[in-house]
């Protein structure tokens, strides 16, 4: 770790996980091949994220939208998911790990809603970095639960803030990411954490997702302490407040 020594490091990193199917039909392999070498680049980003001091990182592993994919497609993400949680769970907590997971949960077949639940309960008393899977998630969901849920809680228009809101949503307990990346080549959120990017810095490399690595995390935390985020004040406000 050389480049984000003590500076601002950020507090939540967000990746969209985008490309490995691209990764697999460039080398004339099936999709699912990308999928298998993308769990490698999971554990390059926890591993940097770790490493940097960041807190949460927020991976987009399947979104609402992604269960109009092939049946077999889906069917092999969902194995891969359940093996790469048995897989890594000792390596969660020898890094000391917390995992956690953000979306419409209830849709994942049974054997991954288990799996993920007793990794949640086995690593949920680690200090480190806190990994948050996104799985049948999607940001539009999210916020209409959220309305859901308000309308059956708050009577009085007034009582309902961008506190209020946002503790309604499955990020509740975190703060927003500081810093968006997606991969893949392309610039799209596709539904990501909608409400949460309000002011994240984004970052697009230009890279598929299975060749991701932490030195790639280092490059954008560097890029990103050389950010001036405003917050829609001037830049001389936010330099005198420095
Ligand atoms: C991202 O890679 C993984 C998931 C969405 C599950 P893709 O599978 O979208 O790969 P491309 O974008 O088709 O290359
Ligand atoms: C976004 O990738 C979702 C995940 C990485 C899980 P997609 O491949 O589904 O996004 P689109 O369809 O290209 O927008
Ligand atoms: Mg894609």
């Amino acid at each position: 770790m050389k480049n984000t020594e003590l500076k601002r490091i950020p507090d939540h990193v967000a990746i969209i996980m985008d490309g490995n199917g691209r990764w697999a039909e460039e080398q004339g392999k099936e999709r699912i091949f990308g999928h298998q070498n993308g769990v490698q680049a999971v554990r390059n980003a926890i591993e940097g994220a770790g490493e940097a001091g960041v807190k949460y990182l927020t991976l987009y592993a399947f979104s609402t939208e992604n269960w109009n994919r092939p049946k077999e497609e889906i069917d092999a993400l969902m194995s891969l998911l359940v093996r790469a949680i048995q897989n890594e769970l000792d390596n969660l907590m020898a890094n000391n790990v917390r995992l956690q997971a953000i979306g419409n949960l209830a849709t994942l077949p049974q054997r991954c809603r288990s799996e993920l639940k007793d990794a949640i309960e086995t690593t949920k008393n680690n200090t480190g970095l806190t990994v948050v899977l996104a799985l049948s998630y999607s940001g539009r969901w999210e916020i209409v639960n959220a309305v859901k849920e308000i309308v059956n809680n708050y009577r009085k228009e007034q009582e309902i803030t961008e506190t209020v809101f946002a503790s309604f949503l499955n990020t509740k307990e975190m703060p927003d990411p500081d810093i968006l990346i997606r991969t893949g080549r392309e610039r799209r959120i596709s539904n990501f954490l909608l409400w949460q990017i309000a002011y994240a810095e984004l970052f697009f490399p230009e890279l598929l997702w299975p060749d991701f690595k932490k030195e790639d995390l280092f490059e954008i935390i560097a890029e990103y302490q050389t950010r001036q985020r405003r917050f829609g004040k001037t830049g001389t406000q936010v330099e005198s407040e420095i």
